[in-house]
């Protein structure tokens, strides 16, 4: 990967990732597009004890939703939970505790979802990590890969059936603007081979997020897929994951309100429906999956490679 390459991301990141980015894009935005009443529709976030997350599932249980929030921490869900009921008003919050870094359980979870509940109009895919070190899950799989990629392709896949008898129904991947700088690496997708950078692991899974969108939404029509990028956000993930960027950036970094924004706006908005299935999304426009003159594309034949290992790898679990 090229250093001119990062630069210009950098860059294009200072203008449009920061507060200041993300006030001057909402100059456009549409404020009665977010004034709508969800009650009656459900909605599962995962990771919505903390930041982005949580802000998503504080809007929406303001505004009427079911709330099903997935998280790993009991403790730490039951603190969120009580705030968000307490603010919203909403007692329709539900905690649901799964490691999305243990594939098998969130299979086991995702069938006992379907079978207890009747619909799921949206589903947020928020979970994410960034391990330094390269450690494997109880089925041999790559933590940052685990979590990121393989928990977010089994929890969708197995709801696809439910999601599918919902009305309006959604699916939000919360991926980021670093995955602008990985191409999709089919022959590597678990990071084994050279230097362990879990800066790039997870814009490699980042990327394998953006790609399983754009084939979602052409498998399953009906379901309106969509991936998206919060801009960089005052959150634990950066503050302990990045510590220097985080210090560097302090000042410039957007409220996790800012950062859910686009993920409310895709999940409750109509005109967020409108829009074509697939794309990728920064404050609520659908921008670039890659840079100009990025060689960051893949052939239909990586792309087929990569949706096969990943079933190959669903399957034998
Ligand atoms: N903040 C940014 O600038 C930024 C930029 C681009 C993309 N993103 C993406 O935004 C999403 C939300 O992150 P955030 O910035 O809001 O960070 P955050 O406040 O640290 O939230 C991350 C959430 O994911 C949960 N999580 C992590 N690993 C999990 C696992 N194995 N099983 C279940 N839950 C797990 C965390 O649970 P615990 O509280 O138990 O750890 C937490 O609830 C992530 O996908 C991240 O990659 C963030």
């Amino acid at each position: 990967m090229s250093l001119y390459r990062n630069a210009i991301w950098f860059l294009n990141g200072i203008h449009q990732y920061t507060r200041k980015g993300y006030e001057a894009a909402s100059k456009d935005f549409e404020p009665q597009d977010l004034d709508v009443s969800v009650v009656g529709r459900s909605f599962m976030i995962t990771g919505a004890n903390s930041g982005i997350g949580r802000a998503t599932a504080m809007a929406i249980a303001k505004k009427g939703g079911t709330v099903h929030m997935v998280c790993r921490n009991k403790d730490k869900a039951e603190e969120a939970r009580v705030d968000i009921t307490s603010e919203s008003g909403n007692m329709e919050v539900y905690i649901h505790i799964v490691d999305m870094s243990e594939t098998r359980k969130v299979w086991e979870f995702a069938e006992a979802f379907k079978k207890q509940y009747p619909a799921l109009n949206v589903l947020i895919n928020n979970a994410g990590c960034m391990v330094h070190k390269r450690e494997l899950n109880a089925e041999g799989l790559e933590k940052n890969f685990a979590t990121n990629t393989m928990g977010v392709y089994i929890l969708t896949q197995s709801l696809i059936p439910l999601l599918q008898k919902s009305r309006d129904p959604r699916v939000i991947t919360v991926s980021s603007g670093g995955m602008l700088v990985q191409k999709l690496r089919v022959d590597d997708m678990q990071s084994e081979k050279g230097h362990f950078d879990a800066v790039m692991v997870y814009a490699q899974n980042k990327r394998q997020q953006v790609v399983l969108t754009q084939q979602w939404a052409k498998a399953h029509p009906v379901i309106h897929f969509s991936a998206m990028h919060p801009g960089w956000v005052d959150t634990p993930a950066v503050s302990t994951s990045m510590p220097q960027f985080h210090q560097m950036m302090e000042e410039r970094l957007r409220s996790v309100e800012q950062g859910a924004d686009t993920v409310v706006w895709l999940a409750v908005s109509r005109a967020a429906a409108r829009t074509c299935g697939g794309q990728f999304f920064q404050d609520r426009m659908p921008v670039p999956a890659h840079l100009p003159l990025a060689w960051t594309h893949s052939s239909a034949e990586e792309i087929q490679s990569f949706m096969t290992q990943l079933e190959t790898l669903a399957r034998a679990i």
